[in-house]
């Protein structure tokens, strides 16, 4: 078979270092991890994969805003996974210059690199549900422990207005638009992913970024979860193979999937508010979980489940695993880890 080439912008990250675990099973697979390492605890993730001593594997330590460096990067590259980002709102909001250079001017090095040196790479791009903003004019209604759509509404798809909102937003928005319209003006073989909360082994998650995450490594340390907003907010929750798994058949079927965006998230049937998260660790943990609650921060929706019928339809994708099996299963990866993770989520 021949052999494959890949870059996995963002690879030592919690999706990316997920991806080239997958990828790199494949011995037909040169994966490249291209990533400026600036997340904390990333490195370990390069460890943990560079430990694997795969022949296949290849780091460089580079910079997306580095269109120099990039142009002689993709040079013979045939897929591309653009993962690279400052991933927090909260950092975004309070140095919105960096979210900018490296969400939107970032991606547009990439995407300028890839028109002068691979034209026929796919390149499939994370992009976020934060596109659609806070989603005002939703009627939800409210429990004791979460909001609702009122109706049958099962999600949100495509077909929602974009509206951007906080510089993270923003910068991740332009970065998606920027990837579709290479595709109308210049042909790049790309699609775009509107993820949900993603979670997964390897994600060290901290209040800014990663709630799930976030929320089992203090339950576990014993130490109380501040929470922005009354608790209530919805999320659907998606395990990251099964993203991976969409990627996949994204790849697989190009023809059909260059040029599309699609929404990918645990759907309806995978969501959990905060507090409902707070009570089903305490339950599965047997401990009780100090919270204390804060004002909402900027652009936070009170409720976001993907509508994935777009994905269903065009690549017979589904979610195989509960957020609940999930997120069991997470625990049992941050209790085997919890001394490095302290160090780096706390
Ligand atoms: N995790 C989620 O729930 C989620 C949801 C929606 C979208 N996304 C998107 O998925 C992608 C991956 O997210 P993640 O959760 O794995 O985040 P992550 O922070 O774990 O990974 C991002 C990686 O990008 C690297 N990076 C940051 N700036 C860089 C730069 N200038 N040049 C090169 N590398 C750089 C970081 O070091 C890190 O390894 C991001 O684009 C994010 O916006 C994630």
């Amino acid at each position: 078979m021949k052999k494959k080439n890949i870059l996995i912008t963002g690879g030592a990250g919690f999706i990316g270092v997920n991806l080239t675990h997958y990828l790199l099973s494949d011995p037909n697979n040169n994966v490249i991890v291209y990533d400026n390492l600036s997340r904390k605890g990333v490195e370990h993730n390069l460890a943990w994969i560079q430990s694997l001593k795969c022949k296949n594997l290849a780091f460089i330590k580079g910079d997306v805003r580095d269109y120099i460096k990039l142009k002689e990067v993709v040079e013979g590259i045939d897929e591309i996974y653009h993962l690279a980002a400052q991933v927090a709102v909260t950092s975004s909001v309070e140095n919105p210059v960096d979210d900018f250079e490296i969400n939107a001017f970032g991606t547009l090095c990439l995407l300028e690199a890839v028109r002068r040196k691979c034209l026929n790479a796919i390149l499939v791009f994370s992009s976020t549900n934060k596109v659609y903003g806070e989603l005002l004019h939703l009627e939800l209604q409210e429990s004791n422990t979460r909001y609702a759509f009122t109706g049958d509404k099962k999600g949100i798809s495509e077909q929602e207005n974009l509206d951007f909102h906080s510089p993270y937003g923003v910068s991740k928005g332009t970065a998606d638009q920027y990837i579709r319209d290479y595709h109308r003006i210049y042909g790049t073989r790309s699609i775009v992913f509107r993820q949900s909360c993603i979670y997964g082994q390897h994600q060290y998650g901290n209040e800014d970024q990663g709630w799930v995450a976030h929320f089992i490594i203090k339950s576990l340390l014993g130490k109380k979860i501040n929470i922005y907003g009354d608790g209530k907010q919805v999320r659907d929750l998606l395990e990251v193979r099964d993203l991976i798994n969409a990627y996949m058949l994204a790849v697989k079927n190009i023809e059909k999937t260059q040029g599309e965006i699609y929404n990918a998230g645990g759907g309806i049937k995978n969501t959990l508010s905060l507090l409902e998260l707070i009570f089903f660790l305490a339950e599965t943990l047997k401990k009780e979980i100090e919270y204390e609650l804060f004002p909402w921060r900027p652009g936070d929706q009170k409720i976001f489940v993907s509508d994935n019928t777009k994905l269903e339809k065009d690549l017979s994708w589904k979610p195989n695993r509960s957020a609940k099996d999930g997120i069991r299963n997470l625990i049992v990866w941050i209790k085997d880890n919890i001394e490095l993770i302290k160090n780096v989520s706390t």
